[in-house]
């Protein structure tokens, strides 16, 4: 079946097929940020926005985003940069399998809520996971990011 989206604003028609998921269809069409990790909806490693709204790429399937604008972290790579000196600056730095997830629903909260208490950050980055480290470099680096006193 054939459908057209917009890839980080980029008119793009493909044929895919009817089963297929957005995480594969994106991938298949050399984005390569988002990845998969659970394939379930339960690690947050494949987030991307469809109309600007995070989702879990792993679990849509492609065929619903007829029409839509998807943005991916290679189309926000400006605002992604400006967060990752945050991350830098506490020695939070992740691994690029589980960092470009948490920095979509990141950048995604702050268009949403650009001033959010500490229980609405960690409640909306909740399904972000890390499998190695632990999360308290990432949260003082969020903190500093959304002006917060320091996050707990
Ligand atoms: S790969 Fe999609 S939520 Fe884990
Ligand atoms: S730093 Fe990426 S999974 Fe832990």
């Amino acid at each position: 079946m054939q459908i057209e989206v917009f890839l980080n604003e980029e008119k793009v028609q493909a044929d895919i097929h009817p089963d297929m998921m957005l995480l594969d269809f994106l991938r298949s069409m050399n984005l390569k940020s988002m990845k998969r990790g659970c394939d379930t909806g339960n690690c947050g490693l494949c987030t991307v926005w469809v109309d600007g709204k995070p989702v879990l790429s792993c679990g849509v399937p492609a065929a619903r985003v007829q029409g839509a604008h998807i943005t991916t972290l290679e189309g926000v790579q400006k605002e992604a940069e400006e967060f990752s000196q945050f991350l830098a600056a506490e020695g939070a730095d992740q691994c690029g399998f589980c960092s470009p997830g948490l920095i979509m629903n990141v950048l995604a909260l702050k268009k949403e809520n650009p001033h959010p208490t500490e229980e609405e950050m960690k409640e909306y980055l909740a399904g972000n996971l890390c499998r190695c480290t632990g999360y308290q470099g990432q949260y003082r680096a969020l903190a500093r990011y959304f002006e917060l006193e320091e996050v707990q």
